[in-house]
């Protein structure tokens, strides 16, 4: 027999050959655009770590949600930015908070055509950075956040999310957020848990886009999961399920596509992934100096992101994607 015995190579050698046999299919379905909308501007403010995304208007936030709509895509995810910061961060959960004036705005313009996500979290809002309450010493007092939590849940449903995302980490969130809920009539309202939410060093850009400082140089890892492990992170998503969560996250995504493999069969609920500012802004910085080619970038990533399991993608790339992958 010829040497060698098997040729792989068969199937490669033709792009129709290839589209017939690849088994990823990235999709305009399975993308969702993070926003961001900043309270008391005139103007969207672009992002300078960021390019391409941009501090937007209640108008500016409106035109894009439309424009996603008309691209397809079935999702977006708002982020406020608040003019004012406090120690409980009240704007996360005032009805006229700049996320739940964003959420009124958009239910009644495009509610029903994408699915409109609201982060769930703090630390856009306190003026100490963290995603929780702060007790005198500095730590974060987990139990006295889920009350809050409860709170925005309350705020964002109230003002018309259809799934909200909390982001914080504390434990019990999501049955926190799930008894709040359904105590004030929204049972249908779903949560999309972060459930593997990792300390990562790729959050860097996404701060600058909702100008978060953590006081003291402080950092999240005495609540975001330490990088370093792979079981607490099937642990910490067993949990949100069993109190609740509809979907579940794990964030950063390539880094972390070991994680997102091992939850998808460990769940029965859909696992999506979240590509990070940093992930992004690795891309369109290397692009910008000619280094790789950012557009067979993205999509190698998206797509290494579908392949390992995720039932849909948060990217700063949806616009992009969508353009390119068409509806
Ligand atoms: C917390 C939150 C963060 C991101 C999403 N939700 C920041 C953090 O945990 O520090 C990061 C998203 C990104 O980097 O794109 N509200």
């Amino acid at each position: 027999m010829a040497f060698p015995a098997r040729r792989l190579r068969r199937l490669r050698r033709t792009p129709a050959l290839r589209r017939l046999v690849a088994e990823t299919d990235l999709r305009v379905d399975d993308l969702v655009a993070p926003l961001f909308v900043r309270e008391g501007i005139d103007e969207p403010r672009p992002i300078s770590s960021l390019p391409g995304v941009a501090q937007h208007t209640l108008d500016s936030l409106e035109a894009e949600a439309k424009h996603l709509v008309s691209l397809g895509v079935p999702g977006l995810i708002l982020f406020g930015v608040p003019e004012r910061k406090d120690a409980v961060g009240s704007g996360a959960s005032d009805p006229d908070g700049i996320v739940q004036v964003a959420l009124r705005r958009l239910s009644d313009t495009v509610g029903g055509e994408i699915v409109l996500m609201a982060d769930l979290c703090l630390d856009e809002y306190t003026d100490h950075g963290h995603c929780g309450l702060v007790r005198p010493g500095g730590t974060v007092d987990n139990d006295a956040t889920l009350e809050r939590y409860g709170e925005v849940a309350l705020a964002q449903a109230r003002a018309g999310a259809d799934v909200v995302a909390p982001s914080g980490m504390m434990d019990g969130q999501v049955g926190a957020i799930r008894g709040a809920l359904d105590d004030d009539g929204f049972a249908e309202t779903a949560i999309l848990a972060y459930s593997a939410k990792y300390a990562s060093g790729l959050y860097g850009p996404f701060r600058e886009a909702v100008d978060v400082t953590i006081a003291g140089g402080g950092d999240r890892r005495s609540y975001q999961q330490d990088w370093r492990n792979g079981t607490e992170a099937v642990a910490e998503t067993l949990l949100d399920v069993a109190e609740g969560a509809d979907m579940v996250m794990v964030k950063p995504a390539v880094t972390y596509l070991d994680v997102l493999s091992a939850l998808v069969r460990r769940v029965e609920v859909p696992v999506a992934a979240y590509h990070v500012s940093g992930e992004y802004s690795m891309i369109r910085a290397a692009a910008e100096r000619g280094w790789i080619d950012g557009e067979a970038v993205m999509l190698e990533q998206l797509t290494a992101i579908k392949r390992a399991g995720a039932a849909f993608i948060l990217t700063y790339f949806a616009t992009e994607a969508a353009e390119l992958l068409g509806g």
